[in-house]
């Protein structure tokens, strides 16, 4: 019973924060991209179509938190999140593309290279990379070393030493039989990069973490980034393609390499469940100021889409 109270409070706070968050972040998406106008417009509709067609807002939602763990989210915070949002968006749409995983459905709508065209999407993804990397540049009063800072983790993390690693990783384990090993290597990369530089930037943006505390948030990080990745692939397995809002059963269809396909339905809820273990250990030193983060992390390894 008492569990049962606890992890409805949770949800209950899980649903505001995530809306809070997520109007913020909206708010400064819709200010940087550009209006669907003039002689780019079909490149412009694709990049706001991506952009802002709902989604989970996760990685924003992790950005606000990680900053409210550590000194207070702030209007840069949403910048750093849109950024990080923006990088999101062109991975999908690029890994949605036919040369990729070939999907016609993404968060409950045509993706992006159905609504539009194939050219369209790739070029959507490229002005969503580079206008991330502007609104890096555009951030208020802060020194240029921290600037460059976050602009270095999100060109890492969300790069060819990250995010970019990780899904060549998952293109060259396609419709093969990969160790455990590879297997965290790529979800690491392909998604765990992109959540550590959410809650890096986060945190690094309002210039109050401690080196303790970085070191804490990345632990975190890094854990709950690979048990979403397994989520990822426990729902592509278990869910619907009507409450994903894409198509399940993708990776079967694939031959992609995945914690299921590897593992077993069973042995990857475990490793789902460590890992959320190891990230919630993490938080201890932060107490009731990671409360965002624990619900975020709560709803990362429990959600159905
Ligand atoms: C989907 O990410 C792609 C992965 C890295 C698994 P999300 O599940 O966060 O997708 P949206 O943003 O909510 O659509
Ligand atoms: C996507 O992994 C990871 C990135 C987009 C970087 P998946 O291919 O599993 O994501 P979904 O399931 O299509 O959202
Ligand atoms: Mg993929
Ligand atoms: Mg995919
Ligand atoms: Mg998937």
């Amino acid at each position: 019973m008492l569990a049962a109270t606890t992890s409805a409070s949770m949800s209950q706070s899980f649903e505001r924060i995530i809306h809070d968050y997520s109007s913020r972040v909206n708010a400064q998406l819709e200010a940087i991209l550009p209006a669907a106008t003039g002689p780019a417009e079909r490149l412009f509709a694709a990049m706001r179509y991506s952009a802002l067609n709902g989604g989970k807002r996760l990685r924003p939602a992790l950005c606000f938190a990680a900053a409210d763990a550590v000194g207070g989210s702030d209007g840069n915070t949403a910048k750093v999140a849109a950024a990080i949002e923006m990088v999101h968006a062109y991975s999908l749409i690029h890994d949605d593309l036919p040369a990729m995983d070939d999907d016609d459905l993404r968060r409950g709508m045509p993706t992006c290279h159905i609504q539009f065209d194939e050219a369209t999407a790739i070029l959507a993804g490229d002005g969503l990379q580079s206008l991330a990397f502007q609104q890096l540049t555009e951030l208020d009063n802060l020194p240029t070393e921290t600037v460059l800072s976050l602009i270095a983790i999100l060109s890492r993390l969300g790069g060819c030493q990250g995010m970019v690693a990780g899904q060549a990783i998952d293109l060259a384990a396609t419709g093969k039989l990969v160790g455990l090993e590879q297997l965290k290597t790529m979800h690491a990369h392909k998604t765990g990069a992109l959540i550590e530089a959410s809650v890096l930037m986060g945190a690094i943006a309002t210039r109050a973490a401690t080196d303790g505390q970085l070191a804490a948030l990345k632990t975190f990080a890094r854990s709950i980034g690979l048990a979403f990745q397994i989520q990822d692939d426990i729902l592509d397995v278990e869910s619907s393609t009507e409450l994903l809002g894409k198509q399940q059963g993708s990776d079967a269809a694939n031959q992609k390499s995945t914690y299921t396909s590897i593992l077993g339905l069973e042995q990857a809820r475990r490793e789902a469940d460590k890992l959320y273990q190891t990230s919630m250990a993490a938080l201890d030193l932060f107490a009731e100021r990671a409360d965002p983060l624990r619900a975020i992390a709560d709803f990362i390894v429990k959600r159905n889409y």
